[in-house]
Order: structure tokens, then C-alpha cells, then sequence
């Protein structure tokens, strides 16, 4: 009787240290020794391909009875805090090849930093970098890395900064991204992702910039955008978007830069854009919006670039345009844009590239375009202008370095041809064509073109004239 209460008492004691042993064991898993972290780096480190890149080869065992936190001391790229766990890890541009599959992403728990970026790692992302919940920063730009986003980034609720651009990343954004509201910087840039961009997106209220760019994006653009007051550079263009400009977008009060050129994006300009009082970049083009160019964009004063080409934009070019002091490119080409050039024009002090080629636009060149000192760049052609050309007395041609030069506009989809009308022997251009996609020119050094430019500095002065990409370069180039 009294071996069967001892045989109890001995179960007991068995069990109650069992009991405690694993509830230690399970405190010590779930925080990795800094030896230990450091046996889980060098895991991933063997796991790489090829040779060990010269920035690892201080990643090695320390004696063994050195200090424990040897690595935070002696491996290039890591850091530590004061309990030897390691904070951050910096391996950029280091010529690491190999995947993350064993990276100890579930080992590191003080982990804060994690700078991988310009590799060549491939492969997937493990779901596990979900249990990294207290990076900051997580860099993994530049490398071969495919598969998809795994939705465990949504666990990485410290996040600040997420750039994984230029990799291969396929398969959607997850919605579990609009858990890491403490997002300031997303750059997904220049990868392979598909799908619509999640509503969620509109709960990152501390985002600051977006570059979502150069993807397969498609769907709607989400009104949810309008919730994010911080964001100054928004960044969607080179992806398959469509429908409508939300118009929500006007709430997006920080907003600097609107990049969503490329797309297919459908319907009007909003009225909103034009409480967008900081907008300095409005880039448009290539997409399918109609309707007029909204008289609202003439409150936009910190505008200095606006592209809106290629759109099938009607109406007049608003004369508010004229109140953009700082703009120096306004690229209205290829839409159907009709009535006459405002000549509040002559108001854009700072504009240097004027381009309203392919419209439906008449009436007359307005004279006071030549006050436009900064204008090296003037593109009228293919619209229904007529009426004369302004004569350099008008001072017209003086800043384009026209001189002597006349255009003579004939209609729609006929060329600006240019014919040089000097009072001497007629000189012949002697310059380069060169064409971008639709559009060519011959910049003429004037040292070469004598005769043309006479009294003019032979050293700064450029002739520049925008011609058709057809054979009808030539016919231009080589007009006597
Ligand atoms: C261990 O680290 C402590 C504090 O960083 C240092 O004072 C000591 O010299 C180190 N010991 C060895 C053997 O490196
Ligand atoms: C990593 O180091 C590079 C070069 O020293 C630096 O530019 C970069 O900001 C660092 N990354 C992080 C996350 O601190
Ligand atoms: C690393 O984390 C995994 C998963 O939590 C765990 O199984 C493993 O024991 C840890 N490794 C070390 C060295 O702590
Ligand atoms: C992670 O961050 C949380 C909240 O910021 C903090 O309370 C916790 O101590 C951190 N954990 C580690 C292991 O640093
Ligand atoms: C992406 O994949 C394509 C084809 O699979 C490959 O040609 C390209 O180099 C890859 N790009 C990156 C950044 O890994
Ligand atoms: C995040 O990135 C931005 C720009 O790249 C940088 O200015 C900022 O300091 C980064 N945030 C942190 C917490 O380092
Ligand atoms: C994270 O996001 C997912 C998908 O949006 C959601 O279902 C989940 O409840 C979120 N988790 C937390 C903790 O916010
Ligand atoms: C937005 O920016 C302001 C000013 O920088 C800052 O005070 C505020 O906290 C930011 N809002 C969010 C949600 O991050
Ligand atoms: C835009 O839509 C048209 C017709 O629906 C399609 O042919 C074209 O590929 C699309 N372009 C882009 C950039 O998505
Ligand atoms: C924003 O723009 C719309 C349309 O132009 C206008 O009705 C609205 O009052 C504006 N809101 C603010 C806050 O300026
Ligand atoms: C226009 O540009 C000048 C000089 O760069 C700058 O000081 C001014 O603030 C700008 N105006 C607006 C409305 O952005
Ligand atoms: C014209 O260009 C010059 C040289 O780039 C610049 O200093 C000047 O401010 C510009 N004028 C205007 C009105 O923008």
C-alpha cells in the first residue's frame, strides 16, 4: 500500500517537472538566444548558392568561449541591442544569391530593420516573414524574387516602410495590407501583381507615398485613396486600370505628384482635381479620358508639369490655364481639343515646352506667345489653325530662334511644314532628324546654318522644329 502512495508520488513529481520543463522550453523557443539567432543566420547564409560573398565571410562561428553576442560585434551588416538580440540586418548590394526560404525569419524577434535590397535572391517569400512584427523596415528591392505577396504580411503590423520593387512578384496585393496602418512608404513597383488594388488600401491613413507602378494592375482605381490625406506622391501609371477618375481623389489634400499615365483609364477629368493645391506633376497621358479639361486646374498654382496627351479630352484649353506661373511643360497632344489658343497663355512665364499638336484647335497663333521668353519648345502642328504666321517683328519667333523662318499652319493633319524665307540666297538646313514615336525634329546648330542666324550668338542657339514621323522628315529637313 505504502509503494502504491509512493509509486503516486513519484508519478507526481515526474509529471509536475515535465510540466515545467516544457512550459520553459516553451518561453525559451519563443525567444531565440543571440547564440541562437546567430546559428539560425548561418543557416540561411550555408543555404546560399555559389561563393560565400566576401561581405559574409565574417559571418563564422566565434570560439568557443567567446561572447556569446560575438556576432553583433563581428559579422558584417548585423546590429544588435544591448541584450545581444539582433535589431538589424543590412545586406544590400552584397551580391547575395539564393532564396529566403531559410532565413530565420521566425528566430529574430527584435529584429527592426531588414535591408536585403539589390541581390540576386529568387524564389518566393515565405509566409513566415509574417512573424517579423516588429520591422520597421522591410528592403527587399532588386532582386529575382517571384511567387506571390504572402496575406501573412498583413501580421507585420510594425511596418513604416515596405519596398519590394523591382523583383518578380506575381498574383495579387493581399488585403491583409490594410492592416499595417503605421505604412508610410509602399513600393511595389516594376513587379508582376494582378488583381484590383484593394479598398483597403484607404485604411493606411499614414501612407505617404505609393508607388504602385509598372504592374498588371487592372479594376477601378478605389475611392478609398481619398482617405489618404498624407500621401503626396501617388504613382499608378504603366498598369491595365480602368474606369473613371474617382472623384475622391480631390481629398488626397497632400498630394504632389499624380502619376496614372498608361492606363485605360475612362470618363472625365473631376472638378475635384482642383482642390489639390500642392499638385506639382499632373501626368496623365495615354489613357481614355473625355470630357473638357476642368476650368478648376487654373487653381493648381504649384503646377509645373502637366501631360495630358493622348486622351480623347473636347472643349476648349481653359484660359485659367494662363494663371500657372510656375508651369514650364504643358503637353496637351493627340486629344480633340477644339476653339481657339487662349491668349492668357502668354501669362506662362516659366514655360519652356508647349505642345498642343493633334487637336482640333483654330484661329490664329497668338502673337504673344512670343513673350514667352523660356519657350524652347513649340508644337502647333496637325490642328485647323490659320490666319498669318507671326513675323518676327511680332517677336514671335525670337525665342524659338525662328528667325527669318516661316510656318505656314495649312489644316488639320497636314504638316507645319517650315520654309526658310530669307531675304538672301536661301540657305539649306544643315542638321539631324531625329524621331521619338510620333514626333521628329532637327535641332540646327547655328554655327553649321549660317545665313539663318545671322547676328545670332553662333554658340547657344538652337533651331528646333517638330515634324511628322513620315518620310515628311525629310521633305522638312531638307526644305531649302
Ligand atoms: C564580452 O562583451 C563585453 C561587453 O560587450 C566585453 O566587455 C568583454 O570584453 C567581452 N568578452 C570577450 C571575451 O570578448
Ligand atoms: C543599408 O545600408 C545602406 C548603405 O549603407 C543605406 O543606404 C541604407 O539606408 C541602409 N538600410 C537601412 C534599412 O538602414
Ligand atoms: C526558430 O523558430 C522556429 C519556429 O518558431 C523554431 O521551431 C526553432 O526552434 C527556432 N530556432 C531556434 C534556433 O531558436
Ligand atoms: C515589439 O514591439 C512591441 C510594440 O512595439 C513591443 O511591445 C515589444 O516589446 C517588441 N518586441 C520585441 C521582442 O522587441
Ligand atoms: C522576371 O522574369 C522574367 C521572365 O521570367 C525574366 O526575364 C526577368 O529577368 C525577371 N526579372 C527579375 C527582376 O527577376
Ligand atoms: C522610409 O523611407 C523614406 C524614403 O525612402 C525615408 O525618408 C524614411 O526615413 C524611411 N523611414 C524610416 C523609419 O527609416
Ligand atoms: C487583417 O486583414 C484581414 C483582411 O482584410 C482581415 O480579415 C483581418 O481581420 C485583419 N486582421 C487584423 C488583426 O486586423
Ligand atoms: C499626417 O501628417 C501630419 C503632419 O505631418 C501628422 O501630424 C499626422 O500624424 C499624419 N497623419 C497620419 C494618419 O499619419
Ligand atoms: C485598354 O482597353 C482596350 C480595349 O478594352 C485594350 O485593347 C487595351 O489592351 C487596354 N490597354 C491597357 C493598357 O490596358
Ligand atoms: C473640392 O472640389 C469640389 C468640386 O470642385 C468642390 O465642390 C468642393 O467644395 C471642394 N472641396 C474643398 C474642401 O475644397
Ligand atoms: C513657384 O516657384 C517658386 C520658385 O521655385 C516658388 O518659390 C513658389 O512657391 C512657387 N509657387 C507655387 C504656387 O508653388
Ligand atoms: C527662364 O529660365 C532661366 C534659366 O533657366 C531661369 O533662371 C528663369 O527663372 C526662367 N524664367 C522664368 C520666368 O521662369
Amino acid at each position: 500500500m505504502a509503494s502504491y502512495h509512493l509509486k503516486l508520488l513519484v508519478s507526481f513529481l515526474v509529471l509536475i517537472v515535465f510540466v515545467l520543463f516544457s512550459s520553459l522550453h516553451h518561453v525559451s523557443s519563443s525567444s531565440t538566444s543571440p547564440r541562437e539567432e546567430a546559428h539560425a543566420l548561418l543557416k540561411w547564409k550555408d543555404s546560399l548558392h555559389g561563393e560565400t560573398p566576401a561581405a559574409l565571410s565574417s559571418w563564422v562561428l566565434p570560439p568557443i568561449h567567446a561572447n556569446s553576442s560575438h556576432h553583433c560585434r563581428k559579422w558584417f551588416g548585423i546590429s544588435c541591442n544591448k541584450a545581444g538580440k539582433v535589431v538589424e540586418i543590412n545586406l544590400t548590394n552584397t551580391g547575395l544569391v539564393g532564396t529566403l526560404n531559410s532565413f530565420p525569419f521566425s528566430n529574430l524577434s527584435n529584429l527592426n530593420r531588414l535591408d536585403l535590397s539589390i541581390n540576386q535572391l529568387s524564389g518566393p517569400i515565405p509566409p513566415s516573414f509574417g512573424n517579423l512584427r516588429n520591422v520597421t523596415i522591410l528592403d527587399l528591392n532588386t532582386n529575382e524574387l517571384f511567387g506571390s505577396l504572402p496575406v501573412e504580411i498583413g501580421n507585420m503590423k510594425s511596418l513604416v516602410n515596405l519596398t519590394l520593387f523591382d523583383n518578380n512578384i506575381t498574383g495579387p496585393i493581399p488585403l491583409s495590407l490594410g492592416n499595417l496602418t503605421d505604412l508610410n512608404i509602399l513600393l511595389l513597383y516594376k513587379n508582376k501583381l494582378s488583381g484590383s488594388i484593394p479598398l483597403e488600401i484607404g485604411n493606411l491613413k499614414s501612407l505617404v507615398k505609393i508607388d504602385l507602378s509598372e504592374n498588371h494592375l487592372s479594376g477601378p482605381i478605389p475611392p478609398s485613396l481619398g482617405n489618404l490625406r498624407n500621401v503626396t506622391i501617388l504613382y499608378l501609371h504603366a498598369n491595365e486600370l480602368s474606369g473613371s477618375l474617382p472623384v475622391e481623389i480631390g481629398n488626397m489634400k497632400s498630394l504632389m505628384k499624380l502619376n496614372l499615365h498608361d492606363n485605360n483609364i475612362t470618363g472625365p477629368i473631376p472638378l475635384s482635381l482642383g482642390n489639390l493645391t500642392d499638385l506639382n506633376k499632373l501626368i496623365l497621358y495615354n489613357n481614355q479620358l473625355s470630357g473638357s479639361i476642368p476650368l478648376e486646374i487654373g487653381n493648381l498654382k504649384s503646377l509645373v508639369k502637366i501631360d495630358l496627351n493622348r486622351n480623347h479630352l473636347t472643349g476648349p484649353i481653359p484660359s485659367s490655364l494662363g494663371s500657372l506661373q510656375n508651369l514650364t511643360i504643358l503637353y496637351l497632344v493627340q486629344n480633340e481639343l477644339s476653339g481657339s489658343i487662349p491668349s492668357k497663355i502668354k501669362n506662362l512665364k516659366s514655360l519652356v515646352e508647349l505642345s498642343l499638336a493633334q487637336n482640333n484647335l483654330s484661329g490664329p497663333i497668338p502673337p504673344s506667345l512670343g513673350n514667352l521668353q523660356n519657350l524652347t519648345l513649340l508644337s502647333l502642328m496637325s490642328n485647323n489653325l490659320s490666319g498669318s504666321i507671326p513675323q518676327e517683328g511680332e517677336q514671335v519667333v525670337r525665342p524659338l530662334c525662328l528667325a527669318r523662318t516661316k510656318i505656314f499652319m495649312v489644316s488639320k493633319n497636314q504638316l507645319i511644314s517650315c520654309s526658310v524665307a530669307s531675304s538672301k540666297s536661301r540657305p539649306s538646313l544643315n542638321g539631324e532628324v531625329a524621331c521619338s514615336s510620333d514626333l521628329c525634329w532637327v535641332v540646327l546648330n547655328p554655327k553649321h546654318n549660317r545665313g539663318l542666324f545671322d547676328g545670332e550668338d553662333p554658340t547657344s542657339k538652337r533651331l528646333i522644329l517638330f515634324i511628322k514621323p513620315t518620310g515628311d522628315c525629310r521633305f522638312a529637313a531638307k526644305t531649302p
